[in-house]
């Protein structure tokens, strides 16, 4: 397990940069945290670091995009409107997990059966609401 202190957004950014150097087609990224965390902010910057153009908007309403243009397509899904197991091949996706990396915000206890490793990305606020720091694990 890793620890992190992410002092800015930009900060945010450029962990998913640095993520996106090791992701590879088949890779699993699931981000836990709470609203406002910052996990979307993380996947702007795998998508960037990947490569792929446009941005990164939450998808929380069509629960999943896809990126195809960059070094390997990524997925995003946001599965807090789901609420059970996501099968992201049944999605509408036109694209396949094993070819792609996918990231999944509210992912946890969902979508474990898609493969037998993951990355779990944690991203907790400080108490202080003034304090934009956060404290990432990777797992
Ligand atoms: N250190 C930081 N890391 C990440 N985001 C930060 C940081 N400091 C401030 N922010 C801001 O916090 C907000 C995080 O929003 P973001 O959409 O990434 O959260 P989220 O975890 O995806 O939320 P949701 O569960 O609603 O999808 C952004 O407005 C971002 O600019
Ligand atoms: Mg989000």
């Amino acid at each position: 397990m890793r620890e992190l202190t992410v002092a800015t957004a930009d900060d945010m950014r450029a962990l998913g940069v640095q993520m996106s150097r090791t992701l590879k087609p088949g890779d699993l990224v699931v981000l836990t945290g709470d609203l406002g965390a910052g996990k979307t902010t993380l996947v702007q910057g795998i998508a960037a670091g990947l490569g792929a153009s446009g941005p990164v908007l939450s998808p929380t309403f069509v629960i999943a995009r896809v990126y195809r243009d960059g070094r390997v397509p990524l997925v995003h899904v946001d599965a807090y409107r789901l609420g059970s197991r996501v099968e992201v091949d049944d999605l509408d996706l036109d694209a396949d997990v094993a070819e792609a990396v996918t990231v999944v915000e509210w992912g946890e206890g969902l979508v474990e059966g898609l493969s037998d490793e993951r990355l779990v990305v944690s991203i907790t606020r400080s108490s202080d609401e003034a304090d934009e720091t956060r404290h990432v694990t990777l797992s």
